[in-house]
């Protein structure tokens, strides 16, 4: 219902229209039943420019840049959590403890969502290393959707986000909202500085990223994408993720096509496939 308490016009064609944009400019399939989640995230975005026509919203979405910011932040599914498929996290204590103590580590968290898994590698490395030694622990947290990543840059959570995390944890790195921002918890200064935020669209034919990396986490967005949008990134990571860098993907994914390109060496756990030069 738009705000005269109607129904705001939606019909097959707009659905397709949307389904393309997003592809195009994200990647993101859509299937036939994210119609009732689309009608009613993105009329949201029509009731904010007092328009009656998906139609009409298309256009505008088409022509202006910060509302193609909107529209894409509006339809991508940013579910996440601190620790979430936690079996990683061990692999990456005992990665850090193994590299020697005067070498740099990069690690890009290229679908961040809100931050809590950025976070949750902040909070392993200065745990495997201790808080000096995980200076030399750079992490690059990026996502497509601007606003969750102004979500993560802040570093705030409600309480009930951090329920799962053990007591030791909770004190050690967040500290607790009072008066106004009671119910909420901020993580420490020491975590964040680990992480920059920047956005970088996976879809991008460049990304703002030097090598070698030593670990990507690309978990639980694979799954958006079709094959052949799939293997055009990897075949990306490949060359900056250094010869005994790791690959982290979500649990549902997997790399059946690329195995010219990485191996399954653990549970969604993938390396590098030796370059044949210099093998
Ligand atoms: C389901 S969340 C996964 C978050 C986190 N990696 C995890 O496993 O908990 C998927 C994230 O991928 C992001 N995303 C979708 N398409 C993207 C693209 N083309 N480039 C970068 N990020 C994208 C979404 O905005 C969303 O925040």
């Amino acid at each position: 219902m738009n705000d005269a308490g109607q129904a705001l016009g939606f019909d097959e064609r707009d659905f397709q229209r949307i389904r393309h944009l997003l592809r195009s400019w994200g990647g993101i399939s859509l299937n036939d039943s994210k119609r009732p989640l689309v009608y009613n995230r993105l009329g949201k975005r029509l009731r904010a420019h007092g328009l009656a026509l998906f139609h009409d919203y298309l256009n505008l979405v088409e022509e202006n840049e910060t509302e193609r910011e909107h529209f894409i932040n509006a339809l991508t599914t940013n579910l996440t959590s601190f620790f979430r498929e936690a079996h990683h996290f061990p692999i990456l204590a005992d990665y850090l403890q193994r590299q020697s103590a005067d070498r740099n580590i990069t690690i890009w968290c290229a679908a961040a969502s809100t931050g809590e898994e950025p976070y949750s590698i902040a909070m392993t490395a200065i745990e495997a290393l201790g808080h000096t030694a995980a200076q030399r622990v750079r992490i690059i947290a990026s996502d497509l959707d601007t606003q969750v990543l102004a979500h993560g840059q802040t570093g705030i959570y409600r309480l009930d986000q951090l329920a799962q995390l053990p007591d030791a944890q909770r004190r050690q790195f967040f500290l607790k909202g009072r008066g106004t921002r009671t119910g909420y918890a901020r993580i420490k200064q020491e975590v964040r500085e680990l992480i920059t935020f920047q956005q970088i669209n996976l879809l991008a034919d460049k990304w703002p990223l030097q090598g070698p990396l030593d670990i990507i986490f690309c978990r639980n967005v694979m799954i958006y994408f079709d094959k052949k949008t799939q293997l055009q990134i990897l075949e990306k990571f490949a060359p900056i993720l250094s010869a005994d860098g790791m690959l982290l993907l979500g649990h549902s994914e997997s790399l059946p096509h690329a195995g010219h390109l990485f191996r399954l060496c653990g549970r969604t756990l993938y390396r590098k496939v030796a370059d044949k030069a210099s093998s």
